[in-house]
């Protein structure tokens, strides 16, 4: 095939949602349907269960579980799929939205009696910053749900983007009969009984033919007559255009788990997803049909053996065709490196591949060369835009406890930083290290990492902070002012950017009120 058809018929894409909507069951379903899984439940243990927290061959465990499913290749219908898993928990949440750089689409997943969730609008933010395209599926329908037209008007509230509904669901819970395809026109009837076997879809174009209630029964058939006339009223067609501009998302319904408007979902997604994208650098704007190779680094992934301290470097391909064995730069190193054993993965399985196309994902053995963010290329020195750095939740002063291991101690903070575990501020004032995180968990898997990867031991010390802000101003005086106010909670970040660390909600207002002419930002790009 040729190389635009390659880059044509890839589609990579992650399946986001919070906690408990269904990521993981439909990750599963769409793996079933791809060949690249045998059985249900074969995905549903890259979990780390919410009582696990202080099971730390758990957490160990399920690390080595990610890195099989981190990234799960399958062919579907002459179209090469690319799903990049995302971590089950909550406090990985930076690991998630690091996973979103590397992607061209995303599905995100709402659990349709519960509607809109905390961290359904935090994955939507960050899908904003990109204007990455966004599908909604609404699951769990065999459950009692919301009704669909509100949560079609939660969405597009909450979530801040158009919707367009390109399938609509008979009834819910107990009264659940299916779910009407807009864009294919046909009745998919739910028995209940199809975990793992796809029912036929009726071809069901006049919606008017009496057959319909023979199907339904005479309320739903009314009723889901009444509802498509007053979706076509109020929505536009859907356009593919926008939906790829990130303007627009169409939605789906059906229950993951039940294996009910999963195919729908996959095949529609396959026919209007966008192939790779361009890549934005600071530079310029990459297009994957560039001849030249060029990559960057949005996964680090240790090795869970702790006699063997290398890694899996995930590297996104952004253009031309990577080649085993070839030398690359590693721009930010200004090095040439070259890779005997890339490896891609392919039905949940690793194997050495000799070329890959951009929209692939190849895993770089790596001995701690690399970071988050950096760039392969074939000589240019070009610099991908990566995410910027969210406020973290928790702060604590990072304490060495074994004074004979200080060396291993640093060794091991740098590196777990560089992997993207946690992020690293320094005060200003006395110098100490500052560990800032999203929940505990971070801190429990450093800490644990420390000691069996460095052989390093560390203890936590309390810092009672609510946020960190990048501070702004284009008044150096009150700049200066403000710096010698709030010394004692000034801190730099990993790349020496000044950082404002609010004590509490109430101390970042007095801040904002007697410093009119700085901003305050919860995040490192502005
Ligand atoms: P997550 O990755 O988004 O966190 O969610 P996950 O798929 O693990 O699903 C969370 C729970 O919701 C699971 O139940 C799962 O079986 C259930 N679920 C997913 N899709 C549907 C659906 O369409 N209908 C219904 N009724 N339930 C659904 P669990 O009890 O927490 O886990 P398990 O014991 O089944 O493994």
């Amino acid at each position: 095939m040729s190389f635009e058809g390659e880059i044509d018929r890839r589609r990579t894409f992650a399946i986001v949602s919070h906690p408990d909507a269904g990521k993981t069951t439909l990750t599963e379903k769409f793996l079933l349907f791809g060949g690249a899984i045998n059985v249900a439940g074969a995905v549903k243990s890259n979990k780390i269960k919410k009582t696990a927290t202080s099971d730390f061959m758990e957490i160990e465990r399920q690390r080595g579980i990610s890195v099989a499913t981190s990234v799960m290749g399958f062919e579907y219908q002459g179209k090469k799929v690319n799903i990049l898993d995302t971590p089950g928990h909550q406090d990985f949440a930076e690991d998630t939205y690091r996973t979103l750089t590397a992607v061209d689409s995303v599905i995100i997943v709402i659990d349709g009696a519960k509607g809109v969730e905390p961290q359904t609008k935090k994955l939507m933010n960050v899908c904003r910053m990109r204007n990455t395209p966004v599908i909604v599926f609404i699951n769990k329908l065999d459950r009692p749900a919301q009704d669909p037209f509100d949560l079609l008007d939660e969405i597009e509230q909450q979530l801040e983007i158009k919707v367009r509904p390109l399938s609509w669901p008979i009834g819910s819970g107990p009264q659940f009969k299916g779910v009407y395809d807009l864009y294919g026109e046909k009745l998919n009837l739910f028995s209940g009984q199809s975990k793992q076997t796809v029912e036929e879809s009726v071809e069901f174009r006049d919606l008017n033919d009496q057959q319909l209630e023979e199907y339904l029964g005479t309320s739903p058939a009314d009723t889901l007559r009444e509802e498509v006339e007053l979706i076509q009223g109020v929505y536009n067609d859907f356009d593919q255009q926008q939906y790829i501009q990130g303007e627009l998302a169409p939605v789906f319904f059906g229950s993951a788990l039940n294996n009910f408007g999963v195919q729908e979902l996959l095949e529609r997604f396959l026919e209007i997803s966008p192939s790779p994208q361009p890549t934005e650098a600071h530079e310029r704007i990459v297009s994957p049909r560039e001849d030249q190779f060029k990559g960057f680094v949005f996964k680090i992934h240790a090795n869970m053996d702790p006699n063997h301290r290398d890694r899996i470097a995930f590297v996104k391909v952004c253009s031309g065709i990577f080649r085993r064995n070839t030398p690359y730069l590693h721009v930010q190193a200004g090095k040439k490196m070259k890779f005997p054993g890339p490896t891609s993965f392919m039905a949940a399985k690793k194997s050495v591949v000799d070329e890959l196309y951009p929209g692939d994902i190849v895993g770089l053995h790596d001995t701690g060369n690399f970071k988050i963010g950096d760039t392969l290329s074939e000589g240019e020195k070009i610099h991908f835009k990566g995410l910027p750095s969210f406020s973290p939740e928790m702060f604590r002063y990072i304490e060495n406890s074994d004074p004979m291991r200080y060396k291993q101690l640093d060794k091991g903070i740098d590196q777990l930083m560089d992997e993207g575990v946690a992020q690293l501020f320094k005060s200003k004032t006395n110098g100490r290290k500052i560990i800032g995180t999203v929940g505990q968990l971070q801190l429990d898997v450093i800490q644990f990492r420390l000691k069996h990867e460095y052989g390093a031991s560390c203890r936590y010390e309390n810092l009672p902070m609510y946020k960190a802000c990048w501070i702004e101003s284009h008044d150096e005086q009150e700049l200066q002012e403000f710096r010698k106010r709030k010394e004692q909670a000034m801190a730099y970040d990993k790349h020496g950017r000044e950082v404002f660390l609010a004590e509490s909600p109430h101390a970042l207002r007095m801040a904002q009120e007697k410093y009119p002419n700085l901003t305050f930002h919860f995040s490192s790009e502005f």
